[in-house]
């Protein structure tokens, strides 16, 4: 709901008139856009507007004017606004109303501007509410309120406005339960239809039950000794969180535990589980529709490797939105300890290689077509193997979904396997290398992988390979752009 009002009105538009748009406390993303709508129609600058909140009188509505006609706003543009609507800064609606202005007035491809200090912050903002929402999605718990009208209900303390945009991914995962989700600001309660309410009382969550043993017992059967780090838990589980969470009653004691336990495991090592079945995997995958690139991710994260072994799954690094992404094959041993892309030698090159390039690392988005590092065992060394053609169709339908949330101008494949992940197909690298066709909505370009300048034996042939190879990333970087 909006209001617009100029509480000192000397002359229609006249310099110096203040004109205050007033939105509904929390995320009002209706209110926002009909009033930016207006503003924006009415030429009105961005240091010419109060944007306040408050509860609105019914009354209020009788004087807003007529609707003004929708923006025409780049994707990025559009993407972003309800992203940092929900953010606990005041000013989020004065800063997406400067940017409003600045893009409709010209500057069409501001979003692309990371260096300019209003879309800096913007983008900041929009990643805490991602992260905000992830935290939300992975650790708010249901507990039962039995009855012949049973119903699930939870408590939750978000650092921002965010029920609204978080409401419908429970609807998606517990779409045939009754629930109510409770925070300090308003309620959300679905049985069939989802709807919002006022503010609800820790005081009004059922303390245990049976279902919250569930959870512990899930949890201590997942539990992987091997791999406690507890700097990374508290940061990943914020201890705000714990109290809701059933599970966390039983941390204490598996980290106590968990050295003998890690122990126990190395002693069992090195024998290497059964392989799974790929079709039935890709199946499962299929049913998991995720809406976000955190929420898949949280589902590559939780999967098992197919081939067993790996300590965990390796998700694709870089901003939504990167212009540029490179695919790489799977992670390797370095890469599979640290949980992140591209770290190893191959890696190492692949970062030298862009900078000669002009690539800034941090603004392209590396991932892998595998996202679980294959290997063999050579006495103590886990030496890398290439994964199959069926492993690599096992993980096509992530990469894909992937690509589309990156929403990337142009994606590298490095080497033969990206390759069959983009293409679904065996192409000899020598005769399809430089720019390609992958079938979707990005440009595609293809090169060697980094690894494989690694293996030339001779010096001179892999400086040369090298050179080569930084001569396709600046092409690709040129596509790109
Ligand atoms: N090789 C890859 O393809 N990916 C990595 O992340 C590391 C090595």
């Amino acid at each position: 709901m909006d209001q617009l009002s100029e509480p000192c009105p000397s002359g229609p538009r006249s310099a110096g008139a203040i004109h205050v748009a007033t939105l509904a406390p929390g995320a009002d993303l209706p209110g926002f856009r009909t009033a930016a709508r207006r503003l924006i129609a009415a030429g009105i600058a961005p240091d010419a507007v109060v944007w306040q909140t408050e509860r609105l009188s019914l009354f209020g509505a009788e004087a807003a004017p007529a609707d003004a006609p929708p923006l025409a706003l780049p994707r990025a543009v559009t993407d972003l606004i309800p992203m940092v609507v929900p953010h606990r800064d005041p000013e989020r609606y004065g800063l997406l109303y400067a940017l409003l202005w600045r893009v409709t007035r010209g500057e069409r491809a501001l979003m692309e501007v990371a260096s300019d200090p209003l879309v800096h912050r913007l983008h900041r903002m929009r990643k805490a509410i991602g992260r905000d929402l992830h935290k939300m999605h992975a650790f708010l718990r249901f507990r039962r309120v039995p009855g012949a009208d049973e119903r699930y209900v939870a408590w939750f303390e978000p650092d921002n406005h965010i029920l609204e945009a978080a409401a419908p991914f429970f609807v998606d995962r517990f779409r045939n339960l009754r629930w109510s989700i409770l925070t300090p600001e308003a309620s959300a309660h679905w049985d069939g239809t989802l709807r919002f309410g006022p503010p609800g009382r820790r005081e009004d969550v059922p303390e245990g039950d049976g279902f919250e043993a569930g959870w512990r017992d899930y949890y201590e059967s997942t539990f992987n000794p091997a791999r406690l780090n507890l700097d990374a838990m508290r940061a990943e589980m914020p201890r705000k969180y714990w109290r809701n969470m059933p599970e966390t009653a039983a941390i204490p004691a598996l980290v106590r535990a968990a050295g003998a336990r890690a122990q126990a495991m190395i002693e069992r090592a090195p024998t290497m589980p059964e392989k799974r079945d790929p079709v039935r995997a890709v199946e499962r995958m299929a049913q998991d529709e995720p809406d976000s690139l955190e929420a898949l991710n949280a589902i590559i994260a939780r999967s098992e490797p197919l081939v067993p072994g790996a300590t965990q799954a390796v998700l694709g690094e870089g901003p939504i939105g990167a212009r540029i992404a490179f695919v790489g094959e799977q992670p390797g041993d370095q890469e599979d300890r640290q949980g992140r892309p591209f770290v190893g030698p191959a890696g190492q090159l692949l970062s030298r290689a862009l900078e000669e390039a002009g690539i800034e690392r941090s603004e392209a988005y590396l991932t892998n077509a595998v996202k679980h590092f294959k290997f063999t065992l050579r006495g103590k060394r886990r030496i890398h193997e290439k994964p199959t053609a069926g492993e690599v169709s096992h993980y096509r339908w992530w990469l894909d979904r992937e690509l589309d949330f990156v929403a990337p101008k142009l994606v590298v494949a490095l080497g033969a396997t990206a390759v069959l992940a983009l293409t679904g197909k065996q192409i000899p690298i020598t005769r399809a290398r430089g720019p390609a066709e992958f079938g979707r909505p990005y440009g595609g370009f293809i090169t060697v992988h980094p690894s494989y300048l690694l293996r030339l034996p001779d010096e001179a042939a892999k400086e040369a390979a090298y050179r080569t190879f930084v001569d396709d990333l600046r092409r690709a970087q040129d596509l790109a752009a």
